[in-house]
Formats: C-alpha cells, structure tokens, sequence
C-alpha cells in the first residue's frame, strides 16, 4: 500500500497496540495507579523520511486523500481530522526541540476506533516510535508516551491522562503493567489467565464513546477540584481513612468522585498482590467491585455496559467491567475458559432481546508494546 500511494517503499514499519485497562480507571490524572494490559490488535505505521517539511498521511481504514500538511505551520486547531493524531506527535516532537523533518506515512489498524481501546494511543505511539527511529532521537518508551499524550492533549484538545499511551508504549507479552501515575514509574506484572484455564474476553457495546465531548473533562476538572479543595496536590494522596473528612468538606456532588478515585487506586493495589500470588480467578470480583464503583458513582457507565456486566455475571464470569474513559465503549470479562462460550451467547442473546446493536465479542490476552517491526 505505500509503495502504491508514495510511489516507494517504507524505510520500516512500526507497531503499537490499543489496550485494556484491567483495573484503575479515572486515576492517572489523579496521580494515582493503573494495570493496563496491550491487546493484540494494534495500529502499523508505515515510514519514510521526506526532505521537504512537508508531513503526508494516508490511512487505510479512511478513504480520504494524502493529507498533506506543512511541519512549519502545524499548529493546534487547524487539523481537526483523524490526521490530528499523528500530526500531533510531529506537533509535539518539534515543540520539545527536537530536530526533525518531514516524512511519508501509511497508517492501517486493528484497533476499533471509539470502542474504549485507545485506538487513538496506538496511532499516536506507532507515530512517535516511527520518528524516533527514523531521526535518531533515541528515546525511551515511557517519553515517547508521555510526547504522544502531549500531542492529544495540546493539537488534538483531549484532557487525557497517560495512561492509555504508556500502556501502548511499554506494556510487554504476557504482563499487566502496574503504573504509578506520579512517580513516573512502571513495572510488568506477569499475567497469563490462559495459563490458568481463564481468559479474558473483550465486549464492545457499539456505544461509541468520545472523551472530547466535554464529559471526561469534566470529571477531571471536578477531581481536580476537590483536591485543591482538600488542600491536596491530588486525589492520590487521600487514603481511605480520610474520606469522613473529604464527606464533611466537600460539595456534595463531589464526594462520589473522591470516593471512587480512592477507592480505585485501592484496588489497583489488591489486584496487583493477587496476580503477583498467581491468584488471577481473584482478580474476578476486584473487576465487578470497580465497574459498581464507575456506575454508582463516578456515573460513566450506560445501559448497555450494565447490561454485559450483569448478564455476564449471570452465567458464571468471574469478574467484569467497563474499561476505559466510559459513556459506552468496551467491557471487559475474565471467565473461566468452559464458561466464555455461554456468556458469549447470553450477551448477543441478551442485547438482541433489548433492541440494541450487535455487539463485538472477542478473546485477548497481553501483548506487546510498540516496537517496530521492519
Ligand atoms: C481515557 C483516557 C485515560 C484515562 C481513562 C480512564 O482512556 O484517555 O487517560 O483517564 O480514560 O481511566
């Protein structure tokens, strides 16, 4: 495909994968953990330096032109497309001083785009991986997430936190990545369900979710709040044994979300001593407690997910939530490998039932991070 577009071959291909988030939702731009895992459905990009300045991209899953964008007047705002993505990561590069060019990109993926999977995380790291290759700028995974975060949050105007791009950048084959939101630091927690006769299965609810609506930055903002509110830096510094002060002080439509938030990383912290135990079937209601804790009261869940989680439940999953941002998306399922069929066909039974679209069903297991392939 790049040859038939460009008229020449790549000087390599790159990969990146979307991922899900095991546990620890809403608590990365709370300084706070998460236990990401990659998925095996990723985003490639194709890569060949240009002399001109001049950035052009082609996506095989649009079909749309070669946008071609001019490095000297990337600014935010004024790419407002799916373009915005890895434009951005260039954006962010040449704003961190780094001394790049242009270059020719061909860009096909995997990853279900407005699923909750971070499709946009893979396309933003599968670039910044490619550029840091291609113009020798030799930097490590985590700041390359952190640059692709950048790009998303200053060119593509999405508050996000990191975690989705540091999942995508430094998530390793058959780990969890256990993230500290605020000392910067990762480390791989071995997680191979399949090995204990379990898997994971993941169910999109065709909700497509948009975090730049308005909502995810809301709840940010609200976090951030209560915080400054608490005299905190951020929520990660409330313990539970502080929440009967935080009820006393705060707004009351700000509790539910400090409620969560330290609830959530707590169960970061059980769910990593499980797995570290080898107890993965443990891991099952830890997923349950935390999809209760998003419903009730950080209040992102919708029908549709409720409806997976309960009717998964009901015929013997271990364990299932939403993942990701919320207001639909994905959710994610951990079941016993003899039990994955019926839940299977109790989901799509169940929201044929109730009038909703189709849903995605799929099994997966933790892959590997970015890394370039050719
Ligand atoms: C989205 C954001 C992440 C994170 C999650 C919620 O995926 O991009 O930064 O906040 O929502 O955990």
């Amino acid at each position: 495909m790049f040859r038939r577009i460009y008229g020449t071959y790549p000087e390599g291909i790159w990969a990146a994968p979307g991922r899900v988030n095991l546990i620890g939702e809403h608590t990365d731009y709370n300084d706070g953990f998460a236990l990401p895992i990659a998925i095996p459905q990723h985003t490639l990009v194709a890569a060949r330096r240009r002399q001109d300045g001049r950035l052009r991209l082609h996506s095989a899953q649009g079909d749309g032109p070669v946008a071609d964008l001019d490095l000297a007047r990337l600014t935010p705002g004024v790419v407002t497309t799916w373009a915005a993505y890895p434009a951005g990561v260039v954006w962010a590069l040449l704003e961190a001083g780094h001394r790049i060019g242009g270059a020719d990109l061909h860009i096909d993926s995997t990853v279900p785009t407005g699923a909750g999977l971070s499709s946009s995380a893979a396309l933003e790291c599968a670039v910044a991986f490619a550029y840091n290759d291609l113009y020798g700028l030799g930097l490590s995974p985590p700041a390359l997430a952190l640059l692709a975060q950048r790009a998303e949050n200053g060119f593509a105007g999405v508050p996000c936190g990191a975690m989705d791009q540091l999942a995508s950048a430094c998530c390793t084959d058959g780990a969890a990545l256990h993230l500290d939101l605020r000392a910067g630091a990762h480390e791989q927690v071995p997680f191979a369900p399949q090995t204990q006769g379990m898997s994971l299965l993941v169910v999109d609810t065709r909700v497509k979710h948009d975090l730049g609506d308005g909502a995810y930055a809301a709840l940010r903002s609200g976090c951030e709040q209560a915080a400054r509110e608490l005299g905190l830096t951020a929520l990660r510094d409330l313990t539970p044994a502080d929440l009967p002060r935080a009820v006393k002080t705060l707004p009351a439509h700000l509790v539910p979300l400090v409620r969560h938030v330290v609830t959530e990383n707590g169960r970061v912290a059980k769910a990593v001593s499980h797995l570290r135990a080898g107890h993965v079937a443990a891991l099952g209601p830890i997923l349950t407690e935390g999809h209760a804790s998003l419903r009730d009261d950080f209040r992102i869940s919708c029908a549709e997910s409720d409806l997976v989680v309960d009717t998964a439940l009901a015929h013997g999953a271990l364990g299932a939530r939403m993942t990701g941002g919320g207001f639909g998306g994905s959710v994610v399922v951990l079941a016993e490998e003899g039990r994955v069929e019926a839940v299977r066909l109790a989901v799509t039974t169940a929201f044929r039932a109730a009038g909703y679209q189709e849903p995605g069903l799929f099994p997966v297991s933790p892959a590997a991070g970015a890394r370039r392939i050719m």
